[in-house]
């Protein structure tokens, strides 16, 4: 631990105040007329990829400062603990190795024998997806799979969901993947429709294996499955990835359909393990691995590099700084390549799962506001929807643009079109439009002075939205990789600015009992659970509603 308590008590902390004070007052666009430089200062080609942070509301010294900040909440020691395999997941008493899971032969990340764990079972999975992919692992009926069907929720689908549809373009000629998570059972019955038994394989993805919404789906598809080939068939059209042997076991999971994950490995940081086992069955084994060699890159670049150059760390640090400095309490990511549509839900879980805490790793109150509301859609979609709110409304948020240089489906001349949408989006919510811009465009439009008096309040635009723009060359395997991992090593920086836990999750698990406790009274409202007056008010219109009466 560090000698200084993390966050607003941190020394440095103060001074960043006073400098955000400072530059509040600044438009960004003045900081770009000050400093004809600027880009060159604040953007970082590493690893792939170009990370422009030109558009924040910072200048030079305060980014020194957040880089102060690094240092005296002890970062590099917490990189070190986290490499070494320490426990820093305290309230669970488990090390966070998901870097492990990504490192090449010899590297010994958490030791040897993580080492020697790690290659074997994904060797095994590997093996799995290409007899999938290949068909030389087959139906009951001797068909090849056509389908594969993951069954998992959280961790255990947002992951392996939001990479193959990224990487949909290095899945030619592969089985089709599809996600379900929800309880309701409708996506189920949706997928299932259409579905042939003989050709489909389930895979139920859960770490605990005691996740109501994977087992209740992973049951239902068992029945609709032996309802049609029979009871025999289901161990071969059944896979499944968890710590729980026991609960596969129950389950009825041959053991070579099963694979193993390890309590160092969170949910959230999952799709390195096991649970990517859809997407090497989508990519293929060197596509896999193309990715887990692009998340150890970011890897050693995070270890490795100073922090004025150190991009996870950068926009960790960025987070922070308008978090708790600039007062911008929502993160907007917006990818301008429509294969990354599922990437803000999968950031939501990441960063909203990670850092929602109000507590630090001592128990005491945090001092400061936490993690950012991650929200987001595709670019171009949100222009022709809430981007009115991020140029006009008083809700103000930071951005983050995520631009690919090269399409994601060969399709340049509508990516060029992307791009420029992008940085359009970038300058607009960077310069606004002032009042005299505004009016001189009436004025050259013809319109009356009276007119243009009326508008021009309604068309100025404030400008001064913080944004980020990640550019890369093109969304493949590798680049996928570096992307996951820069936000896992972001939304870790600042946990360890907030001195918070960034691998529990105990605030979920308050509902998840009280889902247990009301299901009785949901079945059955007559039949004296016990359940809030509330709660047994609803469940009467419920009831009659369900039943059909008015
Ligand atoms: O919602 C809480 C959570 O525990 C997530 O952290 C996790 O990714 C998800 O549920 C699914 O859990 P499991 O993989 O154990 O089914």
């Amino acid at each position: 631990m560090t000698a200084t308590r993390p966050g607003p008590r941190t020394p440095v902390w103060a001074e960043l105040q006073a400098h955000a004070e400072r530059l509040a007052a600044v438009p960004v666009s003045e900081l770009f007329e000050r400093d004809p430089k600027r880009f060159e200062r604040f953007s970082r080609e590493q690893a792939g990829l170009l990370m422009d942070l030109s558009r924040q509301r910072l200048d030079e010294i305060a980014l020194a400062k957040l880089c102060q900040l690094a240092d005296a909440v002890g970062l590099r020691e917490r990189i070190d603990a986290m490499w070494r395999g320490e426990h820093i997941n305290s309230t669970e008493d488990r090390a966070v190795l998901h870097v492990a899971l990504r490192q090449p032969p010899g590297a010994a990340i958490g030791g040897a024998d993580i080492e020697k764990l790690v290659a074997a079972e994904r060797a095994r999975m590997l093996a799995f997806a290409q007899g999938v992919r290949g068909g030389s692992i087959r139906g009951s009926a001797g068909e090849a799979f056509r389908l594969v069907v993951n069954i998992g929720i959280g961790g255990s689908d947002l992951g392996p969901a939001m990479a193959v549809q990224a990487l949909h373009a290095f899945t030619a000629g592969t089985p089709r993947c599809e996600f379900v998570s929800n309880i309701d059972g409708c996506h189920l019955a949706e997928v299932l429709e259409s579905a042939d038994p003989a050709t489909t394989l389930f895979i139920v993805s859960s770490k605990t294996f005691t996740t109501l919404e994977t087992l209740t789906n992973a049951r239902t598809a068992r029945a609709w499955l032996a309802g049609r080939i029979g009871e025999a068939a289901v161990p071969q059209h059944f896979a499944a990835v968890s710590v729980n042997s026991a609960a596969m076991d129950t389950f009825g999971v041959h053991p070579q359909h099963r694979f193993q994950m390890w309590d160092w490995v969170g949910g959230r940081y999952s799709l390195w393990s096991s649970i990517g086992v859809s997407l090497a069955i989508a990519v293929g084994e060197r596509h896999f691995l193309d990715f887990l060699g692009g998340g150890h890159e970011m890897d050693e670049h995070f270890r490795t590099t100073p922090w004025q150059d150190n991009l996870p760390v950068l926009m960790g640090l960025t987070g922070v700084w308008n978090v708790n400095f600039m007062s911008l309490p929502t993160l907007a990511v917006l990818p301008y390549d429509d294969s990354l549509r599922r990437f803000p839900a999968y950031l939501q879980q990441l960063q909203m799962e990670s850092n929602g805490k109000s507590v630090m790793l001592d128990g005491q109150p945090v001092e400061c506001q936490t993690a950012a509301v991650i929200w987001g859609e595709p670019g171009n979609n949100g222009q022709h929807s809430f981007f009115q709110l991020l140029h006009q409304g008083t809700p103000r948020a930071a951005l983050e643009f995520l631009l690919p240089a090269r399409s994601s489906c060969g399709n340049q001349p509508q990516q060029n079109l992307a791009i420029a949408s992008c940085l359009a989006q970038a300058e607009a919510l960077t310069n606004g439009q002032s009042a005299e811009t505004v009016g001189a465009e009436l004025g050259r439009q013809g319109l009356p002075p009276a007119q243009i008096e009326a508008l021009v309040a309604h068309k100025v635009d404030p400008g001064s939205r913080p944004s980020t723009l990640v550019l890369f060359a093109r969304l493949d395997p590798a680049t996928l990789g570096k992307l996951v991992a820069l936000y896992e090593h972001s939304v870790f920086t600042q946990s360890v600015v907030w001195g918070i836990n960034a691998f529990d999750q105990w605030g979920v698990e308050l509902g998840k009992r009280l889902t247990e406790q009301l299901t009785p009274a949901v079945r059955d409202p007559g039949g004296g659970h016990p359940a809030p007056t509330a709660v047994t008010k609803l469940l009467g219109t419920v009831d009659r509603w369900r039943r059909g009466a008015p």
